[in-house]
C-alpha cells in the first residue's frame, strides 16, 4: 500500500521568502518523486501584499483549516518595508507560534564545510549541535504597556512571562531529544543571577529534571557565558535549551558559525500537532527579486519538516544533497559561490532526482 500523501501548507510570505520557498518546494517534490511518495502542496498568499490589499493578516478560520487539513506548514519569511510596524509579521508568524501552541523552536546547527565558518581552524565536526528555544512565552508575549506616553516621564514595561508548564515542557523536550539521539551533553542557558524570579524557576525545574537523566551530563550556563563559549569552543555543545528571547539571539550567533543566516533552518513544533517550518532568516527586502538569496536554509528546513513527519530517509537525502552542493561549491555568493538562488535549487533538485547535474 502506498504511504498516504503528506499535506503541506506553503506560505512563501514576503521578500526573498518567495524565492527560497520555490527552491524548497522543488527539493520536496524531487525527494518525494524519487521515493515514489507524494507531498501535496497547498499555497497560501498570507503576507504583506494581501495585508496591504485587504487588511487581513491571518484569515478567519485558518487555524482550524491548518489543524484539520494539514500535516505541516512551510513558511518563507515575513517583513516588508511598506508595513513599518510589521503588524502582519507579528500576526502571522508569532500568531501561529502562539495560537498553534508551537512551544518548541528547534534549530539544528551544522557546519557543512570549514570554509563557511568564521572561526579559525573550525572543522565540520566542531559545529554540530541543536538549540531548543522556548517559543510561546518569555519576553515574546507582548504584555506590558506605556504610561504617560509621549511625555518626558514616559514609562514602558515589557513582561517576561514564564510558567512552570512552559518551562517544564521545553526542558523535557530537550532532554528527551538528547536521550533519543544518543547525545550525552545538554546545556541550559539562562540569566538566573539577575532574573531572580523568572529564571530561578528555569534553574529549579532544570536541576530537578536533570536528576531524572543520569546518562546525560546536564550543565547550567549563564547566557552571556554561553555566547562566549559558542565562539571559543563550539565543539563542547550538543544540545542547548533556553528561553524565547535568549534563543532568538544565540541562534543568530549559531547561524554565523554555520555560514550565516542563509544556512540556518528551523522548526516551530508542537509534537503530535500541525507544526510550522521556516528558515531562520528574514525577508531581506534589499535582496528580494534578484535571484541572489541563499535557498539552502529553506531547503534544509523542508528536510526538517520531512524528518518531523517521519520521512527520515528523505530528510537525510535532502541534507546530504545540500552538503554535496556546499562541498562542490554550487552556492550563492553569501557563502562564496557564484550561482543564483534558482541555479542552486536546480542543482540540488537534479541531485535528488538522480538526473545529470550542471
Ligand atoms: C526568528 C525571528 C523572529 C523572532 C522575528 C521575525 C519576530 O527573528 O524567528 O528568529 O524574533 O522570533
Ligand atoms: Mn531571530
Amino acid at each position: 500500500m502506498a504511504a498516504s500523501p503528506l499535506r503541506v501548507a506553503v506560505v512563501p510570505g514576503d521578500g526573498i521568502g518567495v524565492e527560497v520557498i520555490a527552491e524548497a518546494v522543488k527539493a520536496l517534490t524531487a525527494v518525494a518523486d524519487a521515493a515514489g511518495k507524494e507531498v501535496r502542496l497547498t499555497p497560501f498568499d498570507w503576507g504583506a501584499e494581501r495585508y496591504l490589499r485587504t487588511g487581513v493578516t491571518l484569515p478567519p478560520g485558518c487555524l482550524e483549516l491548518l489543524q484539520e487539513g494539514f500535516d505541516a506548514i512551510l513558511l518563507g519569511a515575513m517583513g516588508d518595508p511598506r508595513v513599518p510596524d510589521n503588524k502582519h509579521a507579528a500576526d502571522i508568524l508569532l500568531g501561529l507560534r502562539f495560537k498553534l501552541d508551537l512551544y518548541v523552536n528547534y534549530r539544528p546547527v551544522r557546519l557543512f564545510h570549514e570554509r563557511l565558518c568564521p572561526l579559525k581552524g573550525a572543522k565540520p565536526e566542531d559545529v554540530d549541535f541543536v538549540v531548543f528555544r522556548e517559543n510561546t512565552e518569555g519576553l515574546y508575549v507582548m504584555m506590558g504597556g506605556h504610561f504617560k506616553k509621549d511625555t518626558p516621564d514616559e514609562v514602558a514595561t515589557e513582561i517576561d512571562l514564564n510558567t512552570r508548564k512552559g518551562v517544564e515542557r521545553i526542558l523535557r523536550h530537550a532532554f528527551e531529544h538528547a536521550k533519543a539521539r544518543g547525545r550525552t551533553r545538554l546545556v541550559m542557558a539562562d540569566k538566573s543571577n539577575v532574573l531572580i524570579h523568572a529564571h530561578e524557576l528555569w534553574l529549579r525545574v532544570f536541576q530537578a529534571m536533570a536528576a531524572q537523566y543520569p546518562g546525560i551530563e546536564a550543565r547550567h550556563l549563564y547566557v552571556d557565558n554561553l555566547a562566549l563559549q559558542m565562539v571559543r569552543e563550539p565543539r563542547q555543545f550538543q544540545v542547548i535549551v533556553t528561553s524565547n528571547m535568549f534563543g532568538d539571539i544565540v541562534t543568530d550567533l549559531a547561524a554565523g558559525l554555520q555560514g550565516g543566516l542563509g544556512m540556518a533552518a528551523s522548526g516551530n513544533i508542537h509534537p503530535g500537532q500541525v507544526s510550522l517550518f521556516e528558515p531562520v532568516h528574514g525577508s531581506s527586502p534589499a535582496l528580494a527579486g534578484k535571484n541572489v538569496a541563499n535557498p539552502m536554509g529553506a531547503i534544509l528546513t523542508a528536510g526538517l519538516l520531512l524528518e518531523h513527519l517521519g520521512w527520515a530517509e528523505e530528510a537525510a537525502r535532502i541534507e546530504s544533497a545540500v552538503r554535496w552542493a556546499v562541498e562542490s561549491e554550487r552556492t550563492t555568493s553569501d557563502i562564496g559561490g557564484s550561482l543564483g538562488t534558482r541555479e542552486v535549487g536546480d542543482a540540488i533538485e537534479a541531485r535528488l532526482r538522480g538526473s545529470p547535474v550542471g
